[in-house]
């Protein structure tokens, strides 16, 4: 059988068991199989139909549902089920925790195989919707159709849309009228610019031909109640630029940065852009227990404001500072952790990897007043090296908080050599933390887990863990 075959089978009746990664449930073939379905609830009972099958598995779509789970909800969004952004709607918020909390325990007994502390219970957020600082909305004009619209003989006009990229597919966007994540006037500015840009006759960019005007928006607001705009231009039109950027000026006066790129490349990331300041100021301030922060287009900030303080008090507490301790950030960003820690400890040493973020980090810290942090630029498993540590000291405590990939193996030697006695591991992705926490075994016990959820309908979770030398 190839293992690509795409027959297609229907199971009958299957209890869905779990929900497993990626958002995506799981149940059991009558074969003893795994097949995964979404948009399914576990306690579900359906009838699946599969579309793809593994040698291990099967996909799966639920066809007819004869029973339905207990912890379903009603989803609260327009677009459910269509946009790949919130998976977990249909799901009630306990249940998400729980599943939350599983799959990290999962990830460090199975992955990590060592000896573990009982947890401490999973964080939730506070606020389940309209949580997130900064949305990103593609412009395309080939919307994506409902299959409606698809059966319908009648002319669907323009297909413009200003939305999300449907999952696995590169060139529909689904138009978003009304999106959970962001709170107000996130909507409001988003479908303004759609509307006056249909109104106007401005071109969405053409994802096939490389053609267009208007290709991204970025929406960020702040805990300061200050609002940054930046669309992204794929030609380059001055008269229809000002246009549009005179009208979201005019009609949105509390937007403190309205921002533009220029940008043809083959791909829209932001980073190597040059972004042009329209109109205020090239940057929003976030402010947590009295610091601020300055966020610029490309700056990296936790992407929940009110959650990234729970997160930061929970790293700070699992630190146990006296105020004595010299301590190491490791992947700092912008200097947030450090900052925040900054007065328990007596000096904090940022390293990250990215010029720009480390340059937000020593101004905020000059803003802040703080002068016991000190932040430097490279590559860690470079940089963070003997030479570093004599000229820097050797730490009492190191917080670490990587990207998804975890940290470099040369990373974690220089740790365990330098051993310093306690180190605070916050992660994003709790599959690379096992697979970390498992090579730090030898010389580190694990004492404390708490998983924060920062991501209320997904099913991504950040776990923070201390470890203590032998
Ligand atoms: C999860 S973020 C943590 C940011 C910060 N702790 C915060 O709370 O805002 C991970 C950071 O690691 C940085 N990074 C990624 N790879 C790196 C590397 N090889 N060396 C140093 N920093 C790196 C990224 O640029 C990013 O700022």
């Amino acid at each position: 059988m190839s293992r690509k075959n795409t027959d297609k089978v229907v199971f009958h009746q299957i209890k869905v068991l779990d929900a497993g990664a990626k958002g995506v449930s799981v149940a059991k073939a009558p074969d003893g199989k795994v097949v995964f379905i979404p948009n399914v609830v576990p306690g579900d009972v359906v009838d699946v139909q599969t579309f793809k099958k593994r040698k291990a598995y099967y996909e799966g779509k639920a066809v007819k549902f004869h029973e339905f789970s207990e912890h379903r909800v009603e989803p609260v969004c327009e677009h459910f089920g269509v946009c790949g952004g919130c998976k977990w709607q249909n799901m009630n918020y306990d249940q998400q925790l729980f599943y939350k909390q599983n799959e990290v325990k999962n990830h460090l007994q199975r992955i990590g195989k060592i000896e573990l502390p009982d947890f401490e219970p999973i964080l939730g957020s506070e606020k389940k919707f309209f949580y997130r600082n900064k949305m990103e909305f593609s412009f395309s004009n080939s919307r994506w159709l409902t299959e409606a619209e698809i059966a319908s003989t009648e002319d669907l006009g323009n297909r413009n849309a200003l939305g999300f990229h449907i999952p696995k597919m590169w060139d529909k966007i689904l138009d978003i009228n009304k999106c959970h994540l962001q709170e107000d006037p996130s909507n409001a500015i988003r479908n303004s610019i759609r509307d006056f840009a249909n109104a106007n006759g401005l071109t969405f960019f053409n994802p096939r031909e490389h053609s267009g005007l208007l290709r991204t928006v970025m929406l960020r607001t702040s805990s300061t109640g200050e609002i940054m705009v930046l669309i992204q231009f794929f030609e380059d039109d001055k008269a229809n630029r000002e246009l549009i950027l005179d009208h979201l000026h005019a009609t949105f006066p509390e937007i403190t940065s309205l921002l533009y790129v220029i940008n043809n490349k083959a791909n829209d990331t932001l980073y190597d852009t040059n972004v042009k300041l329209y109109k205020g100021r090239d940057y929003i301030l976030e402010e947590m227990e009295g610091l601020k922060f300055s966020i610029n287009a490309k700056s990296f900030y936790q992407t929940n404001s009110n959650q990234a303080y729970e997160l930061y008090k929970i790293t700070r507490d699992f630190a146990g500072l006296t105020g004595e301790e010299l301590v190491y950030d490791l992947y700092t960003g912008t200097g947030t952790i450090a900052q925040f820690v900054s007065k328990k400890a007596k000096k904090v040493i940022g390293v990250e990897s990215v010029p720009d973020a480390i340059k937000d980090a020593k101004a905020n810290a000059v803003r802040n007043n703080i002068d016991n942090c000190e932040f430097f630029v490279g590559d860690m498993k470079v940089v963070f090296n003997d030479a570093f540590i004599a000229q820097h000291g050797q730490p009492d405590v190191i917080i670490t908080d990587p990207p998804r990939d975890g940290m470099h193996k040369d990373v974690i030697e220089q740790i365990m050599k330098i051993a310093p006695k306690r180190v605070v591991y916050v992660s994003c992705n709790s599959a690379t933390q096992a697979r970390d926490l498992a090579l730090m075994d030898e010389k580190y016990k694990v004492t404390r887990v708490r998983p924060v959820d920062m991501f209320p309908q997904t099913h991504h979770v950040e776990n923070v863990v201390v470890l203590e030398l032998r």
